[in-house]
């Protein structure tokens, strides 16, 4: 990752400020796989592999073990990696080894995502292919974005960036978001997705400035939740399997530092329910 600038005249914590401070003005960090996060994607490799019947490689199961199949093998499993008790302490070290601040870190923990690879599906890619910001959906102005490859990941598979657009307003529903009435509907069992859509970019925009970057496995995208973004149709022939997880300084919330609202109208804040290092 990038240094800054000359590192003898700065201190550790003057770099991790300035990396913080570089995201929140739209830089997107590609960080190479650190202890931590090389340790997680190959404990969510290992545990695919145990999923799945001998000689099948996760990323080619959807099309060896058939579609409903593949869905079924990977249900329960999806669910339980968000609740793994590692995350308390992993997520921690790898925003450390990053080098990023620890100070007052509020985080959540990771959701797997899984991008099948079925671009010639329109019904599948209008559903999961959508460019959106995070804080549209009541997360933080100044929430952090981490996304971590849990194989290589070629540029057929990577999502998209539209960085040119960090600090320009784009049509969307984010009016739709009240935190706490979806806050609620999750507490009584009723957050489908009709009652809780994922806000999204609407109408026409400049996509000719699309970036993608090609990851190896354990690699991390980290990116300001007020970045422009979206998953694009897989056309690399296999599955792409991600953790995703989301960072605030809960110093930086209460000073509302953290880039500039461009466009956001959701209303509320996912800060509250959010985990701190235990010390
Ligand atoms: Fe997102």
């Amino acid at each position: 990752m990038n240094g800054a600038g000359n590192r003898g005249q700065y201190s550790a914590a003057e770099r991790e400020r300035g990396r913080l401070d570089r995201l929140y003005g739209g830089e997107i960090l590609h960080v190479r796989a650190t202890a931590t996060s090389a340790l997680a994607a190959k404990q969510v490799r290992d545990d695919l592999a145990g999923l799945l019947p001998s000689e099948t490689d996760p990323r080619d199961a959807e099309g060896t073990l058939g579609l409903a199949a593949f869905t079924k093998c990977l249900r329960g499993y999806l669910r339980s990696v968000r609740t793994r008790p590692e995350w308390r302490t992993w997520i921690p070290a790898i925003v450390e080894e990053a080098g990023l601040p620890l100070a007052t870190l509020r985080f959540d923990t990771p959701n797997l995502r899984v991008v099948l690879a079925r671009p010639e599906d329109k019904e599948y890619s209008d559903a999961v292919c959508f460019a959106h910001r995070d804080t549209w959906s009541a997360h933080h102005q100044a929430q952090i974005n981490w996304w971590l490859a849990v194989y290589d990941t070629p540029w057929e598979a990577s999502m998209a960036f539209f960085p040119d657009l960090f600090t320009h307003p784009v049509p969307n529903n984010s009016e739709e978001v009240n935190y706490a009435e979806r806050r609620f509907l999750d507490l009584i069992g009723r957050a489908s997705e009709a009652e809780r859509p994922s806000p999204r970019a609407s109408g026409d925009f400049d996509r000719s400035a699309e970036k993608r970057i090609p990851t190896l496995a354990g690699d991390l995208l980290v990116f300001s939740a007020a970045q422009l973004h979206g998953t694009r149709p897989n056309t690399s022939g296999r599955t792409r399997f991600s953790l995703d997880f989301r960072t605030v300084l809960a110093d930086d919330a209460e000073r509302n530092k953290g880039p500039e609202n461009v466009d956001n109208r959701s209303q509320g804040s996912t800060l509250m329910d959010m985990l701190r290092v235990e010390v």
